[in-house]
């Protein structure tokens, strides 16, 4: 009996818990209902006479030592604790990082498609010359299509001004490259229109341009055709209606098959299920002459689109100036994309 008190004596001596349930269980143990301490009393009345003392002693030394042990550590462990109450396997709140705007989103996947059958992005500069914003596209002073895009003048004679459209791009291009030419170029534009859903005064374009010999509509068509199938779906139609521009000849407008499925399809499609997504045409021989291009070796096509336009198409949305907001709840849909 002696010996176990001993041994128990040695273990309490030796415990030092990690937690407060550690602590409770060693508690437990000892001085419990059920505990070694109740157990050993309970044992007292069978101990000889000649040892009862010396046994009485060494329990109540077992319990003061259990006791100590016990208000030693009590209560030490609450930052342990704390610590432990902290869930690592809880989602992180999320963090606000952003997204990219449509109209990134939009001209990079433009880029990508041009890219995939080899056509460079070309840039240029927002503020041009009349030569490369106009004269040079076959716009010659006077010309009456000038009227055709509201011009922010910075100067007048020399006339400066902020590019109307990226076609300006083209002539830069081709006054400094020689055919084989494929190239689009992205940018911002400017126009002095009034701000509407529809039109606003600063927006991007796209053009494209491909020169080289013996190129004809049918590879304009064909390039077209995989553009939009790339960009709006393999079931896209596309066609092609006579238009006019003073830098291309033949000059075409291309539309989308849109459909005619709801209400909003006839409002947005004025009733004929198609909708316009770009200009375009032959380079006009008279662009290649005054960008140094022999006009009888060489032919090429250029076409010119609003991103804002295909990106409206794409996403669905009504009204051009929520482009230029940046409001959060708009932008905040795009962030998956
Ligand atoms: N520059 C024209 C515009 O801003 C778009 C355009 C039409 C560009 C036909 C072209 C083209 O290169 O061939 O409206």
């Amino acid at each position: 009996m002696l010996k176990e008190v001993v041994k128990l004596l040695k273990d309490v001596k030796a415990f030092t818990p990690s937690s407060e349930e550690e602590l409770e269980v060693f508690r437990i143990s000892f001085l419990g209902k059920k505990g070694h301490l109740n157990n050993l009393f309970a044992t007292f009345k069978d101990v000889p006479k000649e040892e009862k003392k010396e046994f009485g002693k060494s329990i109540n030394q077992l319990k003061a030592a259990a006791q100590a042990k016990i208000n030693d550590f009590k209560g030490s462990f609450s930052s342990v604790e704390n610590e432990e109450k902290i869930d690592l396997n809880r989602p992180v709140p999320s963090s606000n990082f952003g997204s990219q705007h449509p109209i990134s989103i939009t001209k990079k996947r433009i880029i990508e498609i041009f890219n995939n059958i080899g056509f460079s992005v070309s840039r240029g500069p927002e503020i041009e010359d009349d030569w490369h914003n106009f004269s040079a596209l076959n716009l010659p002073q006077e010309h009456p299509a000038r009227d055709m895009q509201d011009t922010f003048f910075i100067q007048t004679a020399p006339d400066i001004l902020l590019r109307t459209h990226t076609s300006s791009v083209q002539v830069r291009y081709m006054e400094n490259n020689t055919p084989p030419i494929r190239t689009i170029s992205p940018g911002r534009v400017y126009r002095n229109e009034a701000i509407s859903a529809r039109a606003h005064c600063i927006f991007h374009q796209v053009e494209g341009l491909y020169i080289d010999k013996n190129i004809s509509f049918a590879d304009l068509k064909q390039c077209l055709l995989y553009f939009a199938k790339e960009m709006f779906g393999e079931k896209t139609k596309i066609r092609l209606r006579p238009s006019y521009f003073p830098f291309t000849e033949p000059s075409a407008e291309v539309d989308i098959y849109w459909g005619l499925k709801s209400d909003s399809d006839y409002r947005i499609t004025k009733g004929t299920g198609w909708l316009e997504i770009l200009g375009c045409g032959m380079v006009d021989p008279n662009v290649l002459e005054n960008c140094s291009i022999d006009s009888k070796k060489y032919s090429g096509y250029a076409f010119g689109m609003g991103i804002e336009r295909i990106a409206m198409l794409k996403y669905g949305v009504k009204d051009l100036r929520l482009f230029f907001e940046n409001d959060v709840r708009f932008l905040n849909q795009f962030s998956s994309l």
